[in-house]
């Protein structure tokens, strides 16, 4: 497993779980050792028990020996880290890194797995680099290139690995597909979901879905800001549009923005590619656009209720990650409405029940940005309550200690997570995203 990360550990350490021989390779010698002293770099839900059984069975390693990891096995995952170039397309030094390493180091057949999030055309380029670097060795080795877009949610990502919804395999190469189909089948006794299809479909299907995913939000963002204006109450809305079986209920939260490492890069991405090819995707143009301007609806909303100066005020914020049951903290609205608040003025007291380690290392040289041990310690002295991240502990607050213990009552839901009945019963001034 190349790229030791979010995706490259989860899928490690599951594929360890079902009885494969799993050695993982990182660059970052701190995360090796990190994971080889028995801690886990990352919060995932059930992740460090299972990291902890297959480490001591013997059946996961961690290494930041190249030779030894391109020795270790036929299957060579590619789960390195894809992100955003200065023209928002996806930045592939690190696949072709790894690919070259391949390359440099086979003496056997190899299926190379692109797990990372690649542009389309990427095998092509994965294939390109292994066989150079091959005829450079004057070596002529059989090898498959394979794309296996990953699918998990962080927050849930073990869980979403053992049980995926689907798998995709893109490939042409028989013996790969029956290998590939080998390595998935523990994860779906119940019944196949594994679609094999030619690569580039296989690699244009995760841009898709995550376009589609971020789609939905920025959608139902705008509609809600839209509600606000009218009268109407999104939370009707969306309960009166999900139960239509073509619409559904899933992505229909609308909130303070998408962030994380995923919707952003990958919106941005695929507009990169549909701009090299003058197929620009106004719908994403659009999507994207609308969820710049949604990180900063609760900043405007506390703008039109405190009025636009915010020095000596101070705000309590609950949440920093970019979403519940996770520390990532990439393109965490948080972030954006963090920036804009102390930038003009105001000082913020966070509480996060996971991210705030991952938090004090981005605000380390801050002294506008402090840290509460507990959700009710964050309000002490606080002008306002602003919620960013829908964690489940945040869901059932004593409203009248809120009351009691913020220097005024007001309350901001970036995530729409309370009955604003209950709220204002309770002395609140509320104000969330779409409701009455
Ligand atoms: N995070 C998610 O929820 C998610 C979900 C689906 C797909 N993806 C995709 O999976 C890929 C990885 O994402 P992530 O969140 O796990 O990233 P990450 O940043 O958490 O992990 C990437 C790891 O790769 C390592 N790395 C970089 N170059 C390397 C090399 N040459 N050899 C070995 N290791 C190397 C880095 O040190 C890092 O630890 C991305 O393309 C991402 O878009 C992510």
């Amino acid at each position: 497993m190349i790229g030791t990360g979010y995706v490259g550990l989860v899928t490690g350490t599951c594929l360890a779980e079902v009885g494969n021989d799993v050695l993982c390779l990182d660059v970052d010698a701190r995360k090796i050792d990190t994971l080889n002293a028995g801690g886990v770099p990352i919060h995932e839900p059930g992740l460090e028990p299972m990291i902890q059984r297959n480490h001591e069975a013997g059946r996961l390693r961690f290494t930041t020996d190249v030779d030894a990891a391109v020795a270790h096995g036929t299957l060579q995952f590619i789960a390195v880290g894809t992100p955003p170039d200065e023209d928002g397309s996806a930045d592939m030094q690190y696949v072709l890194a790894a690919a070259r390493n391949i390359g440099t180091r086979m003496n056997e057949y190899k299926i190379v797995v692109d797990k990372s999030t690649v542009p389309v055309g990427t095998a092509d380029r994965v294939r390109e680099t292994i066989a150079g670097a091959l005829r450079e060795r004057k070596l002529d080795l059989p090898f498959a290139v394979v794309s296996n877009p990953e699918f998990l949610k962080e927050g849930a990502a073990v869980e979403d690995f053992m049980k995926p919804d689907r798998v995709v395999i893109g490939a042409d190469d028989e013996r790969a597909i029956a290998t590939m189909r080998a390595v998935y089948a523990p994860f779906q006794r119940n019944h196949e979901r594994l679609l094999v299809m030619d690569v580039r479909s296989a690699e244009l299907t995760k841009y898709a879905a995550n376009a589609m995913l971020a789609t939905r939000i920025s959608f139902m963002n705008e509609l809600a800001n839209l509600a606000d204006e009218l009268g109407a109450d999104i939370e009707h809305v969306r309960q009166g549009i999900g139960s239509d079986p073509r619409i559904g209920y899933h992505f229909l939260y609308p909130g303070a923005g998408y962030g994380g490492s995923c919707f952003p890069k990958d919106v941005k991405a695929l507009q990169a590619t549909a701009r090299q090819y003058r197929r620009p995707l106004a719908v994403l143009e659009a999507v994207e656009r609308a969820n710049e301007a949604q990180k900063m609806r609760l900043v405007e909303k506390i703008e039109a209720r405190l009025g636009s100066h915010f020095s000596g005020r101070t705000f309590a914020l609950w949440g920093l990650a970019f979403k519940p049951n996770t520390d990532d903290m990439r393109e965490a609205p948080s972030r954006t409405i963090i920036a804009e608040l102390t930038r003009r003025g105001a000082r913020i007291n966070a509480y996060d029940p996971v991210a705030m380690g991952e938090a004090k290392r981005i605000f380390a040289d801050r002294d506008d940005v402090t840290f509460a041990n507990s959700p009710m310690h964050a309000l002490h002295g606080a002008d306002a309550l602003v919620v960013v991240t829908e964690w489940k502990e945040f869901r059932s607050p004593d409203f009248e200690e809120m009351r009691r213990t913020l220097r005024q009552p007001l309350l901001f839901d970036g995530r729409n997570l309370y009955d604003p009945q209950l709220v204002r019963a309770a002395g609140l001034e509320y104000f969330a995203i779409g409701r009455r």
